[in-house]
């Protein structure tokens, strides 16, 4: 723990790491009754990664927050506080966190904790961070999303085996080093009641492991509402305008909720960042993902305000505001 006194908080660097086997939808085809062009033209999804047996969610996580430190230009002890959002932890205990924290050699000295909020963990763990760091007790921390979604697939489910990937995005957060940067405000939630519309309960037969069961229309039905109700709301007590968000870093789900967003917010489609035609849904692991891909292929602009939004099971949903 440090004792700086609290500042703005700002994204120092970002990380990603995706498992380098890729799975196409032909190949999808081939395996269940559904066709590249239903997936394309329902979701926007061509193909995701899939880890293997030697690449745990922690391996992930581990080589995307080493990325996001090097991006950061930061060591390992420098961090004190790492959270890693995740609903597929490699195992229920130690935390996901306490592995990385063990891959990366990051100190004694450091929290380490996982969070599960499904899709919006990414959202909910940059909220808990960023209140941590402003109590000032803690300088530097690794916030991770990582998911080795594939494990909780039922892979003869057309209806969900085709939506998911695996993959992990890292950010480092700490006090601001410009001037115009850091986190402006940060809105999360959870809608009682939904918890049957997206869920991998324990295995049935017994015993069996926990798999992915979804109503697919309800939850977009909830993930459009969630989604615009959390924007409008950011935006209206921060007095701003959509036309102020310079991009939308949405959770990657399905392109149209992603388009339906940018209809309500009246933005273009060069205004949102998607990847999810190469990474499918990767859960806590899209936004960090596709923000890693916008910074590094120079889309961003210092001051840049950007807009972070996701829903998932439980259901959740948050938003959150960052000035690049
Ligand atoms: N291939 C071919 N046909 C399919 C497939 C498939 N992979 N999946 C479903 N179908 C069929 C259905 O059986 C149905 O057939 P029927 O009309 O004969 O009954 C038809 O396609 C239409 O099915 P719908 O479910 O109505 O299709 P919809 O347009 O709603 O798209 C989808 C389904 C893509 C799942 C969509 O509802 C969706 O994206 N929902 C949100 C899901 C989501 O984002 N989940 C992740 C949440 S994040 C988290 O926390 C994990």
């Amino acid at each position: 723990m440090s004792t700086s006194s609290p500042s703005t908080i700002a994204i120092l660097g970002t990380g990603s790491h995706a498992p380098g086997r890729v799975l196409t939808n032909d190949e999808l085809s081939r395996q269940v009754d559904t066709s590249d062009e239903w997936i394309v033209t329902r979701t926007g999804i061509r193909e995701r990664r899939i880890a293997g047996s030697d690449e745990p969610t922690s391996s992930l996580a581990a080589d995307a927050a080493r990325a996001a430190l090097a991006d950061a230009a930061l060591q390992p002890a420098d961090i004190d506080l790492l959270i890693v959002a995740t609903c597929t932890a490699d195992m229920p205990m130690p935390s996901t966190a306490c592995l990385v924290q063990s891959a990366l050699g990051i100190g004694e000295h450091a929290a380490c904790v996982d969070l599960n909020a499904a899709c919006t963990g990414f959202v909910y763990a940059l909220e808990h961070a960023w209140a941590l760091l402003a109590t000032g007790r803690y300088r530097h921390a690794l916030v991770i999303g990582a998911e080795k979604i594939s494990s909780l697939l039922d892979w003869s489910d057309r209806t969900t085996c085709v939506l998911f990937g695996d993959g992990a995005g890292a950010v480092v957060l700490g006090p601001a080093r410009r001037d115009n940067s850091g986190i402006v405000d940060v809105r999360l939630g959870a809608i009682p009641g939904t918890a049957d519309l997206l869920a991998a309960p324990a295995g049935s037969p017994a015993g069996s492991p926990p798999r992915i069961v979804m109503k697919g229309r309800e939850v977009f039905k909830f993930a459009v509402r969630g989604m615009e109700e959390v924007t409008r709301e950011l935006l209206a007590r921060n007095q701003l305008a959509p036309s102020d968000v310079a991009f939308v870093v949405p959770h990657q789900a399905n392109l149209r909720i992603i388009h339906s967003l940018a209809q309500y917010l009246g933005l273009p489609a060069e205004r949102l960042v998607v990847n999810l035609d190469r990474f499918g849904n990767t859960s806590a692991a899209s936004i960090p993902i596709a923000l890693d891909e916008a910074r590094r292929s120079g889309r961003l602009t210092p001051g840049d305000l950007l807009l972070f939004v996701a829903f998932g099971a439980g259901l959740t949903y948050g938003g959150a505001l960052v000035r690049w």
